[in-house]
């Protein structure tokens, strides 16, 4: 079967920076290049998205141009870029060509300085999150002088509320008249840890000033100014192998709770793909239905999907999924199927079957992945955990409102009725039930607006914090 869409494959490959199209033509040609572990030698072939494309046994992929922007953010102006109190914002600031850029991490409001702009949402990831050890480097001008001992304690580690240490290395220190100016650098900065360190030493910031990230120097940019990366800073910021992996952001939770909405738009903020594993539990039910096998029937319902390919694309953000080559999106929104998939979904088999094809679909530079056990279970070493919940009748409310968009009047008790017992079947099973993974972050969404749920995951992810724990 040829798929008409997709990229013709020497396309593809000239996009992989293999030669010009002419030339990658030969490494067809040779029957180098396979598409998903089979040999393509014909030229008209056409790569569908998300196929694995490798030559000579590696793998490939098309590269992107992105942009590299250093800024230098004015005093008073918010890093986030959507502020509900309307006060001014990085992006209400930036030029109109660089207003889809993304802030690599955050400066508070009232901290000035270099801020770096991206869309290559690997890179931001390898910037901001601490892991990587990407140093910056402050320079604070403090209130009182700092005394031999004060360094020795912003050295060895203050204590900040809730019983955080903040830690930072000094490189020099001038004081002058009644007040110093100290010159600090971290690899991490939780919110206000600076601001708070000297607080608690007893010295008022009166201003704070990002001055380098990594390699990258703030130099002769004045405040407002910006200027696009060197080649060489942006490679020394990505010499670790990163490139090549794949963010994961998971978000579990209940049905009816939003997180397709949700993670659709997280995913688009972040420029990841994304993944609803609910339809490929979906796919194979239908599959199920179609064959008449008994939906508690595990063996063979298993060896059923085993000799089924799904597959699941995504085409200008939607997902498209398949079932040995033919399009079953339209059927997967059924109640019938939503039924028969929560059935199938307690068999260890059938989620067995379903492990890789999951995994496969994490692609560089992210993507994140909504389902019940992908915290858990799926990805358990993922970057970044979301559990989304809500009381059941907010949640019967929301469905009650999707079905109503869809002109379909349900009355919300049904629904709630419906969901109740989805959740039942989704926690009580012994397969990977629906629990919350304990490094995920818990987000109650009851009372929250569906902007401010988008707003506050995006901003975790953006800022590297990955290993918050609520409750
Ligand atoms: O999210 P959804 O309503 O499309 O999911 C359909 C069913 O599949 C639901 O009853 C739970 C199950 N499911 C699961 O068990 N694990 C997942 N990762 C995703 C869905």
């Amino acid at each position: 079967m040829r798929d008409q869409r997709g990229i013709r494959i020497n396309r593809y490959l000239a996009m992989c920076g293999l030669g010009a199209r002419r030339a990658v033509e030969r490494l067809v040609k040779e029957g180098r290049v396979a598409v998903d572990g089979a040999v393509v030698d014909d030229l008209a072939f056409r790569v569908p998205p998300d196929a694995a494309v490798s030559v000579g046994g590696k793998e490939v992929r098309p590269r992107r141009r992105f942009r590299y922007v250093a800024y230098n953010k004015k005093r008073g102006v918010l890093t986030t870029t959507r502020d509900p109190h309307r006060r001014r914002t990085v992006r209400d600031e930036l030029p109109r060509q660089l207003r889809d850029l993304k802030p690599v991490g955050r400066l508070d409001g009232d901290t000035e300085g270099l801020l770096l702009l991206t869309d290559d949402g690997s890179f931001a990831h390898r910037v901001a999150h601490p892991s990587f050890g990407v140093v910056k480097k402050y320079v604070v001008v403090v209130g009182g002088r700092v005394t031999k001992k004060d360094v020795a304690a912003l050295e060895r580690g203050v204590e900040l509320e809730e019983g955080h240490i903040g830690k930072v290395n000094v490189g020099s220190v001038k004081r002058s008249g009644a007040g110093s100016t100290v010159s600090v650098s971290a690899v991490y900065g939780r919110k206000r840890m600076i601001r708070q360190m000297f607080a608690v030493l007893g010295h008022k910031v009166k201003a704070l000033r990002r001055v380098a990230v990594g390699p990258v120097k703030l130099s002769r940019l004045r405040p407002g100014e910006w200027r696009e990366l060197t080649e060489e800073e942006v490679a020394a910021l990505g010499v670790s192998d990163a490139r090549d992996v794949a963010v994961v952001v998971t978000m579990d939770g209940p049905a009816g709770v939003g997180k397709s909405t949700v993670g659709k738009a997280v995913a688009r903020r972040l420029g990841f793909s994304f993944v609803e594993t609910g339809k490929l539990y979906r796919a194979l039910a239908l599959k199920a239905l179609r064959e008449e096998i008994p939906l508690d029937d595990g063996p063979r319902l298993a060896g059923a999907f085993e000799r089924t390919e799904v597959r699941y694309a995504l085409t200008d953000g939607e997902p498209l999924v398949a079932l040995d080559g033919e399009d079953v999106t339209a059927e997967l929104a059924g109640g019938d199927v939503a039924d028969a998939a929560s059935a199938i979904s307690a068999l260890p088999a059938v989620r067995e079957v379903l492990l890789p094809l999951q995994r496969r679909l994490a692609k560089p530079p992210g993507v994140v992945v909504e389902g019940r056990d992908i915290g858990t279970v799926v990805f358990p070493d993922a970057a970044y955990k979301f559990y989304l919940d809500a009381s059941p009748g907010e949640r019967a409310r929301r469905r009650a409102g999707d079905f109503a968009a869809m002109g379909k009047a349900v009355a919300a008790e049904e629904v709630e009725k419906d969901l109740a017992a989805r959740d039942g079947r989704d926690v009580a099973r012994d397969a990977a039930p629906l629990r919350r993974a304990e490094d995920a972050v818990y987000v109650d969404t009851t009372a929250m607006a569906f902007e401010e749920v988008v707003d506050f995951i995006v901003e975790c992810v953006e800022r590297g914090e990955a290993a918050r724990t609520a409750g």
